[in-house]
């Protein structure tokens, strides 16, 4: 062959593998709302920084007339670019050839840029829209499935991963999106599930639409399974580069510090009056979360989950921060075994990966409930004491007003490892609410009283003054500070600032045992 044929051979076979599918399928793609797996690729990364790896391989499938089969690009892309300037290592499925569906050798293309994300320390993320273990290879393709599983454990707090689901993924093939940091889904063209309806219908007799069954809200809203919802699939890709914008590359990169205007010392006057004085009034935790972040940005994670504890990311002074907070608005801010779960899981991945962490604390106990304590509430809320305890980087407690008994201490207290806890004057640390305790504690004198309710009232307001404000604990040192409200952006910065060369070790171990 001369030159000129060697190379006209190569741009016949590139052409060959950047068709895909085929004109046919990929029309299809688009008719139902999606873009092809190279689309993608193009949308998330910085324009013109994709190299495409392993675009040859081929498949060994010899059942079931595979032995014929092209199957272009084994019907997965691979390969690296940069968003933000920043490199990342991506795999998009095909669904346009063979649907997708995950054979021996697309799981092989998959691993080697796992491989090479690990080694590089760079952000890992997969788009995924398949029909699972391709069936004709039977056997090989679900060791490729593990092969992949495996690799996400091992790539589990060292570098981020992400998981972006714009088709199918069904059965087995969840596991992998299930062991990455975020999952992120698209309305009406996405779906999750480990059995679909058919199955379902067959077994139970429920029937259940695969949207309503596994799709972006039911996974956003009632499994807590995924993190992010999007309208289309650009919202999807705004939300990936928006999230890594918060996230270091690896679990030795440094955060990446994005410079400000907003003055560090900046005071906001809504924190002096955004607690109610009425002490059983709701008010919304977003005011004070807006209030103090870096231009009034909060990107919050899983927004449409466990609505009690808010999670997410903000700047303060251009350094990122994880932000925990009660939300006094949804349950009165309780704990229960969803919002537990959610947030353990958030502070562990800001652990791995030395994002500090700011708990702003408003919640009168546990979730009360037979349901509750049924399904487990004892073991999913120790996942907080757990993660907290366990956690080294820069921790900030902030009580703007209830941190009731066991829930105080599962909010970051001081006795979990707090580097700093400071409290608003409206802060009320004590053992449970003033109600409860003159209940318990005064009983006979209530009991005994000419007039039982003057007399509750009278209790609760000897108990209110002496335990239901933060200078019980301030007077053990449980609060470093009682500050006004409005100086809290200041404090907290000055607080994470003397906080940057935190060192802490834990004991050598293989791993820890934590309640799962
Ligand atoms: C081989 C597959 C395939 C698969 C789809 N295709 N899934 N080929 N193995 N798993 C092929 C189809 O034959 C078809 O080829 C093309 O992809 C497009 O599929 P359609 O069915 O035309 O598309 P659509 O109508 O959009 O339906 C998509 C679908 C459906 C819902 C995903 O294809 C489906 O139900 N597929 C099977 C799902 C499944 O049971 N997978 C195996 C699960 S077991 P042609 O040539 O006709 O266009 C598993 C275990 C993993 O995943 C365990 C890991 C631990």
């Amino acid at each position: 062959m001369s030159r000129e044929e060697k190379l006209a051979k190569l741009s016949e076979k590139r052409e060959m593998v950047l068709n895909g599918g085929g004109p046919k399928r990929i029309e299809k793609q688009h008719q139902s709302g999606k873009f092809t797996a190279r689309e993608r690729i193009e949308k998330l990364l910085d324009q013109g920084s994709f190299v495409e790896l392993d675009q040859f391989v081929v498949h060994r499938g010899t059942e079931f007339g595979m032995a014929d089969v092209n199957a272009p690009g084994e019907g997965v892309v691979t390969g690296y670019g940069t968003i933000l300037g920043r490199l990342v290592y991506l795999y998009a499925q095909d669904f346009t050839v063979l649907g997708g569906s995950l054979g021996e050798m697309h799981a092989a293309k998959i691993c080697k840029v796992m491989d090479l994300a690990i080694k590089m320390g760079a952000p890992f993320i997969g788009i995924n829209d398949s029909g699972g273990a391709r069936i004709q290879e039977g056997i090989d393709a679900l060791n490729g499935y593990g092969e992949i599983f495996k690799r996400n454990t091992m790539a589990s707090g060292v570098i981020p991963q992400i998981s972006v689901i714009m088709g199918p993924c069904a059965g087995g093939a969840v596991y992998s999106p299930a062991l990455t940091d975020f999952i992120f889904m698209t309305d009406q063209t996405s779906q999750m599930f480990i059995t679909g309806p058919q199955v379902i219908k067959a077994v139970t007799g429920e029937e259940v639409s695969g949207e309503s069954l596994g799709g972006a809200l039911a996974h956003n809203q009632m499994s807590g399974n995924a993190h992010f919802f999007a309208a289309d699939e650009d919202e999807c890709f705004w939300q990936i580069k928006k999230l890594l914008t918060y996230l270091p590359l690896n679990n030795l990169d440094p955060v990446p510090l994005v410079p400000t205007n907003d003055p560090a010392d900046r005071m906001d006057e809504i924190l002096e009056t955004v607690v109610p004085d009425d002490a059983n009034k709701a008010y919304n935790m977003m005011d004070v979360i807006t209030a103090l972040a870096d231009d009034g940005e909060f990107f919050e994670i899983q927004p449409h989950y466990a609505k009690n504890i808010l999670i997410g990311f903000m700047r303060l002074n251009g350094m990122s921060v994880g932000v925990i907070a009660n939300q006094p608005k949804v349950m009165a801010g309780c704990l229960d075994i969803n919002c537990s779960d959610k947030a353990s899981r958030f502070i562990r991945f800001c652990d791995a990966f030395g994002i500090p962490l700011l708990t702003i604390v408003d919640t009168p106990g546990y979730l009360p409930g037979v349901e509750q304590e049924h399904g487990g509430i004892i073991r999913h809320g120790a996942k907080l004491l757990y993660a907290y305890s366990e956690a080294t980087v820069p921790k900030i407690q902030l009580i703007t007003r209830k941190a009731y008994g066991g829930a105080y201490l599962a909010m970051c207290a001081k006795s979990l490892g707090a580097d700093v806890a400071i409290a608003w004057p409206s802060a009320q640390i004590a053992v449970m609410g003033a109600q409860g305790a003159a209940n318990i504690v005064f009983r006979k004198e209530i009991e005994g009283a000419e007039n039982p309710n003057e007399k509750r009232e009278e209790m609760i307001g000897e108990y209110e003054e002496k335990f239901s404000n933060p200078y019980c604990a301030a007077a053990r040192g449980l609060a470093d500070m009682v500050i006004e409200p409005e100086k809290t952006r200041y404090y907290l910065i000055k607080s994470l600032e003397s906080l940057m060369t935190k060192r802490e070790s834990r004991p050598g171990k293989k791993h820890g045992n934590m309640p799962l």
